[in-house]
């Protein structure tokens, strides 16, 4: 049996606010295979960024299981637990959180900068990144010179310069016009066919979402509908 790329069984996350308790999510449970797009729909609050955050380890649940291609975030330690971020997990904000000061090609290289890739590989690898997304022409424009979808992009080489399984998109087209957005969803539609890269998209925009080949709904911190 193939291992899935996330998989959550029961996942409860509570944040605590002094007194105040909030439930996030309720119980969540669900299998996402390698190489599925997948797409999930809610309400504002209804838990999307949470599960986004503890699908790429960034925290953990405060009851249930999560497990990332077959591997427990909660088992391992800070170490192991960077590398699983490093090796398997690729994000994009909505905000892409790009560089200013920083050139498209700077801003992919960081990643690799943070993983010790020595310079002329990383320069290789960030071009080759920026091609992907179809920015090969761009690579010394600065964030302030260049369109929001073409920012996102930016951002979204960024996020596949370490070659993660794994994609986490969060509202990433949520600051863009309609025919960005579109853009968008076709570069991450293809690295996910093209490379095989699981690919999570948390959206507002039911055409985004209807890229995906799979899509659930969210509500309350469960999913409560699938299609
Ligand atoms: N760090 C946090 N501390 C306390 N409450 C939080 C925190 N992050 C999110 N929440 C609360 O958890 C619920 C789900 O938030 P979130 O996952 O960001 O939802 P969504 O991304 O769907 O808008 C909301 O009620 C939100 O206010
Ligand atoms: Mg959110």
């Amino acid at each position: 049996m193939e291992v899935p790329a996330i998989k959550f069984e029961n996942v409860w996350k509570i944040y605590k606010l002094g007194t105040v308790e909030v439930a996030a999510l309720r119980g969540l449970s669900i299998e996402i295979k390698r190489g599925e797009h997948l797409a999930m729909m809610g309400p504002s609050g209804s838990g999307k960024s949470t599960f986004l955050h503890l699908a790429g380890a960034l925290d953990r649940p405060t009851k249930g299981k999560v497990l990332i291609e077959g591997r427990d975030p909660s088992k391992l330690n800070d170490d192991e637990l960077s590398k699983l971020r490093n090796r398997y997990i690729g994000f994009v904000f909505q905000t892409f959180n790009l560089i200013p000061r920083l050139t498209a090609l700077e801003n992919v290289m960081l990643p690799l900068v943070v993983r010790g890739v020595d310079g002329s590989e990383r320069r290789k690898r960030a071009i080759e990144a920026l091609e992907q997304v179809g920015l090969g022409d761009r690579i010394n424009h600065r964030p302030t010179e260049l369109s929001g979808g073409e920012q996102q992009r930016v951002a979204i080489a960024r996020a596949i310069v370490t070659r993660p399984r794994i994609v986490l998109a969060d509202e990433p087209t949520g600051n863009l016009d309609s025919a960005s957005a579109k853009e968008i969803v076709k570069v991450l539609s293809r690295l996910n066919r093209e490379l095989g890269i699981t690919l999570v998209v948390v959206t507002h925009d039911p055409e985004v979402a209807s890229a995906a080949e799979r899509m659930v709904k969210i509500r309350d911190g469960v999913i409560y509908e699938e299609n």
